[in-house]
């Protein structure tokens, strides 16, 4: 763990205050009242008796096994996240690993438990497959850095958001107490979703060096599941379109929440585009990324702001970039409206040529 990091007293200063703030309304967590309230209402055998095409009840107790399993390890993320807080000595990384993530987390295995025992497993088998799985050793590999773990944490969470969702979706209308608490863990995955993007970008504002931190725990990024459970998370792809999933809307998402992350920043999110196409050695267009990086970094770089916005465009975002106004008159509107047209024209020309690849095969 010895990748630089660092960012000025006064940043530790403004994430101990979002800390303080998260801490004093984390909101409402699934607690084991909520889920006691349920108990008995969370049958699933409906929802097995008829699943959409494409998926088999196999493929269905998978689905609900990966939610369970992977939210049963907390605590194996919880110390890798400890020990790199440490590492780093970023008590707030600390502290919102402990006071906030740990107890929000510590429940959300528990309604997929109740679901198997409707579906006949019995009590003595799922918690011996849960102690198996929290005993396994968990090797995070998706970089160490406090920015690395908090975009991590980012992505991870909005993916396993998407997975409690999707679950949701599969038990709306026959199993609508266990679709009911899937949702109910699902608002909590949006919350840390929003705490880690908000983390992050605290700290690439305190020092834009870190984008290059970034870039690095997006192209490294493992699911944890890929880690614990190889057998069940290589499976999801293939559940992916059976059970509805959006793969545009969930491009578009990530995108969205990693500008969030860099600050909605069309500058640092040309930049992390740049840096990320130069390491995977990804053509973002005619010129090699490593060239284009160096021309854009000799110009002093207004042109990553259009890479930016091309990126936006082209995943249909863009709404987050705002055009001059046609309102104004007189010549210098006209020099703008060119100056905009030429731009449109450049951002097009990039956006054609940008292939933005999420790639969902770890998820
Ligand atoms: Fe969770
Ligand atoms: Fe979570």
């Amino acid at each position: 763990m010895l990748t630089t990091y660092a960012i000025p007293t006064s940043a530790h200063k403004t994430l101990d205050a979002l800390v303080d703030k998260v801490e004093a309304n984390p909101g409402r967590m699934v607690d084991p009242a909520e889920i006691a309230d349920l108990k008995g209402t969370m049958d699933v055998r409906a929802t097995m008796d008829q699943l959409p095409e494409g998926l088999s009840e196999d493929d269905f107790t998978g689905i609900l096994k990966l939610a369970m399993l992977t939210e049963c390890a907390t605590d194996s993320y919880a110390t890798a996240i400890q020990e790199r807080s440490d590492t780093y000595d970023t008590p707030w990384l600390g502290r919102f690993n402990q006071n906030v993530w740990v107890p929000d987390e510590r429940c959300h295995a528990d309604p997929y438990r109740e679901m198997f025992l409707t579906l006949g497993y019995s009590e003595a088998e799922l918690d011996a497959e849960i102690l198996e799985t929290q005993e396994r050793e968990y090797i995070h590999r998706s970089g160490d850095t406090p920015v690395h773990i908090t975009t991590f944490g980012m992505i991870q969470e909005y993916l396993t958001d998407n997975w409690h969702g999707l679950i949701a979706d599969l038990l709306k209308s026959s199993s609508p107490a266990a679709s009911h608490i899937a949702n109910r863990i699902k608002q909590r995955e949006t919350l840390h979703t929003i705490w880690y993007r908000d983390m992050t970008a605290l700290q690439v504002e305190a020092n834009p060096h870190l984008i290059q931190h970034v870039g690095e725990a997006l192209v490294g990024f493992r699911m944890p599941g890929q880690e614990l459970l190889p057998a069940l998370q290589n499976r999801v792809p293939g559940w992916l379109p059976s059970m509805n999933a959006n793969f545009d809307l969930m491009t578009k998402d990530l995108v969205r929440h990693i500008h969030g992350s860099l600050g909605d920043s069309l500058h640092n999110s040309g930049e992390l585009l740049v840096s990320i196409a130069a390491e995977r050695d990804m053509k973002l267009g005619p010129v090699h990324p490593s060239h284009l990086r160096k021309a854009l970094n000799r110009l002093g770089g207004p042109g990553y702001g259009l890479i930016g916005e091309a990126l936006l465009m082209k995943v249909g975002l863009d709404r987050l970039y705002q055009a001059p106004t046609e309102s104004a008159s007189g010549p210098t509107a006209a020099v703008h409206r060119r100056v905009e047209q030429i731009r449109s024209v450049f951002r097009g020309w990039i956006a054609d040529r940008m292939n933005v690849e999420v790639g969902y095969e770890g998820y």
